[in-house]
């Protein structure tokens, strides 16, 4: 059985990736390694009975060893270590969560249900790195990606409405923290005059009672639309990657589809989502659009254009913990007969980052 050394497995990412390899089952497919930058020789997790002791995520020697290694340990990690693995003639597969080797010329972005062909022509090639994609993008793709391979994408915009899970657990808890601090400072006025509870509301939103640390404004009661960092043309790091990232993952760098749009950060816990504005390259009836995206994989669910399914379906509360990629609002525009409009939810830690990893080690293996 092949070794499999697992890196940043105690993080948020880490813990569902372990999760969904518990249920499928893959840890009877493989030898676990399991490593630690700061706690080898200790204790790690225990798996179908077996105790597993931390070996040491710096040693080149140790880590040589791995015909493949999933490393959920962050960017700065990969950056340190996995050169270091190269230059030591390591030969094996690196699957990556982070997003430091995604735009390498030898680096494929994965999400099979989407890319299998770009994987496995990459695989015949001899690429050994495997990197899962952004999330926005990846839920994005999972959602609409038929419509892509279908060739009838002209362009797209992608405004984004994304969870506090992007940003990380502390994230998440910095989010639930000001929803508590509101709630508490709600409580004793929910008899009084609306505007005197706005007013309050406002008020303690720029107080000092609002942590916002990690946001750097608040979340609850509000919206940021700004993720990640600048970049010089005015888009930010996040809304450049739809762009980059979409077209590295359908193989087309060479003739890119144009994608832009503004990425905000809203307060759903762990599920992206997203209104997309596609022009096609042709009229397609909208019955046709709908069978394609749903019987593009079997994660997806398309929601009948309704009230009801729309408010039952089509958000973060009904996909957060499934595989569930949801697809709705599906119409033309009054733009022209050409213009789609399409609204997608999904988990930003299982499609958008977990499950891709365990799918990518099951294709090697
Ligand atoms: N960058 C994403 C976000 C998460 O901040 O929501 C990781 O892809």
């Amino acid at each position: 059985m092949k070794n499999v050394g697992i890196i940043g497995w105690r993080g948020m990412v880490g813990s569902v990736l372990l999760d969904r390899m518990k249920t499928e089952g893959d840890f009877k497919k493989i030898t676990p390694h399991f490593y630690s930058t700061s706690q080898a020789g200790q204790k790690g997790p225990s798996i179908d009975g077996v105790d597993y002791t931390l070996l040491d995520a710096n040693s080149i020697e140790s880590l040589k060893e791995m015909d493949i290694i999933i490393s959920c340990q962050g960017g700065d990690y990969t950056k340190q270590v996995h050169p270091q693995l190269r230059q030591s003639n390591w030969n094996g597969y690196w699957i990556d969560a982070a997003s430091s080797l995604r735009m390498n010329e030898d680096a494929v972005i994965i999400l099979d249900p989407v890319n299998r062909n770009v994987i496995d022509q990459a695989i015949e090639k001899g690429i050994k790195d495997f990197v899962g994609g952004n999330c926005t993008v990846s839920l994005m793709l999972m959602g609409v990606g038929s419509l892509f391979n279908e060739n009838l994408v002209e362009w797209m915009t992608s405004m984004t409405y994304q969870a506090a899970s992007g940003g990380g657990a502390r994230h998440m808890k910095e989010l639930l923290t000001q929803m508590q601090v509101i709630g508490n400072n709600a409580a004793h006025m929910m008899d009084g005059d609306i505007l005197k509870l706005d007013a309050a509301m406002s008020k303690l939103l720029s107080s000092h009672e609002i942590n916002t640390d990690c946001f750097g404004a608040p979340l609850a009661l509000n919206l940021i639309p700004w993720i990640d960092s600048a970049l010089e043309n005015g888009q930010t790091r996040e809304e450049w990657k739809a762009f980059s990232e979409t077209n590295k993952i359908l193989g087309r760098q060479e003739n890119p589809i144009p994608i832009d749009g503004t990425c905000v950060r809203v307060g759903a816990l762990r599920s992206h989502s997203q209104a997309l504005t596609i022009k096609l390259n042709k009229s397609v009836e909208i019955k046709t659009i709908e069978e394609m995206i749903q019987s593009s994989s079997e994660w997806v669910e398309v929601v009948e254009n309704t009230p009801e399914a729309t408010r039952e379906k089509l958000c973060p509360r009904y996909v957060s913990g499934s595989l569930k990629t949801v697809v709705g609002r599906i119409r033309k525009m009054n733009l022209g007969d050409e213009y789609l409009n399409i609204f997608t939810s999904g988990d930003q830690l299982l499609w958008g980052a977990a499950e891709p990893l365990r799918r990518m080690l099951n294709i090697l293996l």
